[in-house]
């Protein structure tokens, strides 16, 4: 049986065209915010309501995602987007801006001698794609920026990521609902509009010198761990190494390793180090009591040939290091009985 509005001919809803419809001026006053649609195909003139022709959910247009950032946390919503939400690709226009010329935040700067990931290799890494051949424990700052740059070409991370792009103010616009984001680039400032706007823009990434009197007159060579100078040679010069937070530690053994280096750490406040399971533990491998660890041939063939024991092993430390957060609790209710 046919609907009254279909053509016998092809069972498809008659086509009238209702915006040039003389006899009913207000129904094609009625659809004027639905004609803007560039989907819409066809309207129905069952009533005066203009009927879409796209399922009801269809948006009228994307939504407008702008990211700042492009380290791991700008690049895990990429990935979120792109491949875990399929869906999104129709729904979202997602655009991340990266002041830097390269991606990997945190792991793109800090490359200090000695820098070092403190937490295990095979945890400290995007979700989507683990990776099972680390050489070591824990991974130096170079291998983790490799891997990201890899995981980044992998899964084409860098689709909507505009390099040498810096957010320079965002403001929220009540009358209209969305960001007013500006952005500079090395031609041009310009203005974007968002509805959503999201910080990946990490909470580590300015660095200053501390607050030093005669700092600034000092004739030395100065360079800050966060913008190292790797065309200087350290090698047989006098270095004061101001600060022992986990930068300071990393770099001093590293300066005291080249030829005729004399270093002076200089310690303002003492600082704890404290190790509540030993790698090799970890590892299961008590009898290894070496700071970093390697991976034997036969661990890596493992972890790459069994995805399944790879996930398990990095459960098991992430269960064994958040059980060490119990130690807070204890040194807490210790202290708080102590006072
Ligand atoms: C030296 C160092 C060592 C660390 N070691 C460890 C560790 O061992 N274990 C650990 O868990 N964590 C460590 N961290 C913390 C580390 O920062 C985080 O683990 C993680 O990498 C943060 O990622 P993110 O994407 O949130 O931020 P980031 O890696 O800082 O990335 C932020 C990105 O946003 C960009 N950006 C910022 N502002 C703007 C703007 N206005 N416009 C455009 N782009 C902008 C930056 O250029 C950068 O690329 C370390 C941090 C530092 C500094
Ligand atoms: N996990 C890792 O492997 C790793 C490695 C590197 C960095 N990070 C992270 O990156 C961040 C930055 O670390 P960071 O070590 O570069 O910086 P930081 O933690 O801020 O430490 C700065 C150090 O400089 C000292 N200092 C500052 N001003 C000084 C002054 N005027 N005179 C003498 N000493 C002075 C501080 O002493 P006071 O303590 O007295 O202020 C402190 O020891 C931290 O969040 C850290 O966790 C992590």
């Amino acid at each position: 049986m046919l609907a009254e509005n279909e053509s016998p001919e092809t069972h498809e809803p008659v086509m009238k065209d209702i915006e040039n419809d003389s006899e009913n001026p207000a129904r094609v006053k009625n659809i004027g915010s639905a004609k803007r649609h560039p989907d819409l195909k066809s309207y129905s003139s069952l009533n005066d309501t203009a009927i879409h022709d796209l399922p009801s959910w269809t948006p009228p247009r994307k939504l407008k995602v702008i990211t700042i950032g492009a380290g791991f946390s700008g690049l895990i919503f990429a990935h979120k987007l792109q491949h875990q939400h399929e869906e999104f690709q129709d729904l979202v226009d997602h655009t991340i801006y990266e002041a830097r010329e390269n991606v990997g935040g945190t792991w793109l700067v800090n490359n200090y001698p000695g820098v070092q990931c403190d937490v295990p290799a095979h945890i400290y890494a995007f979700p989507f794609d683990p990776k099972p051949d680390w050489s070591h424990f824990y991974a130096t700052g170079a291998d983790i920026q490799a891997y990201i740059q890899n995981t980044v070409k992998k899964w084409n991370l860098d689709r909507d990521i505009k390099l040498n792009h810096k957010v320079t103010e965002t403001l929220w616009q009540e009358d209209l609902g969305q960001w007013r984001v500006t952005i500079k680039n090395s031609k041009k400032s310009f203005v974007e509009f968002a509805d959503i706007l999201v910080s990946g823009q990490g909470v580590l990434n300015r660095w200053r010198w501390p607050n030093i009197e005669g700092l600034d007159s000092f004739k030395g060579h100065k360079c800050h761990s966060a913008a190292w100078d790797h065309t200087f040679d350290y090698a047989n010069k006098t270095i004061a190494v101001i600060g022992n937070g986990s930068s300071g530690v990393q770099i001093i053994p590293k300066l005291a390793e080249l030829h005729q280096t004399k270093v002076i750490a200089f310690q303002r406040t003492p600082n704890y180090v404290f190790t509540p399971l030993p790698p090799g533990h970890l590892m299961g491998r008590a009898e290894d009591t070496s700071n970093n660890p390697k991976f034997t041939d036969a661990d890596r063939k493992r972890f790459v040939e069994e995805p399944e024991f790879h996930r398990d092993y990095r459960r098991k430390i992430v269960h064994q290091i958040n059980g060490a957060f119990k130690m807070v609790r204890f040194i807490v209710a210790r202290n708080l009985a102590n006072e």
